[in-house]
């Protein structure tokens, strides 16, 4: 597990982008969090490290959204899914179905509400504002198997 403190989004940013290094088509990735705490800033890191710019709304109506990444190696699709309105895992399975999971990297915003379908390589990432500034978050990077709960 990794602990990070986050002064604004721009170091939220570039924690993202470090961590993305180590990232391939099979990740997949859950960013549990309050609403605004910071998950599509994260996203935004991660994508700026895989040269996709456009990546910049949040899925939250579409639930997932589908990036081709040309100038990697080890990833060549983003998965950027919103969860948050979903009920829970059969919601999930009926609406999107679980094929993503090993075709590209999947980053996953509210992805507790469906952690019971999750690959057991799933890596769990809280961002929890702290309370002695507005701008500040402490970011937790667990170790892949490790469930949030
Ligand atoms: N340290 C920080 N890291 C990330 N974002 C920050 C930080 N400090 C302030 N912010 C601000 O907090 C907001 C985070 O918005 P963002 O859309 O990333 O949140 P979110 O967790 O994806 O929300 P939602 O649950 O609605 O999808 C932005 O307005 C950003 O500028
Ligand atoms: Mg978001």
């Amino acid at each position: 597990m990794k602990e990070y403190i986050s002064k604004n989004e721009l170091e939220t940013k570039k924690i993202a982008y470090e961590f993305a290094k180590t990232l391939n088509n099979n990740s997949v990735i859950v960013l549990n969090g309050d609403l605004g705490s910071g998950k599509t800033k994260f996203v935004n890191g991660l994508a700026e490290y895989f040269k996709v710019s456009n990546l910049v709304c949040s899925p939250t109506f579409t639930i997932v959204n589908e990036y081709p990444v040309k100038q990697s190696e080890k990833v060549s699709y983003i998965y950027h899914f919103d969860v948050y309105r979903l009920n829970g895992s059969d919601d999930f399975i009926d609406s999107v179905g679980t094929d993503y999971f090993d075709k590209g990297l999947c980053i996953i915003e509210w992805g507790n509400i469906i952690k019971d379908i999750l690959p057991p390589n799933t890596i769990y990432i809280s961002i929890e504002r702290i309370s002695s500034n507005d701008n500040f978050r402490k970011i937790t990077i667990y170790e892949k198997g490790d469930v949030l709960v």
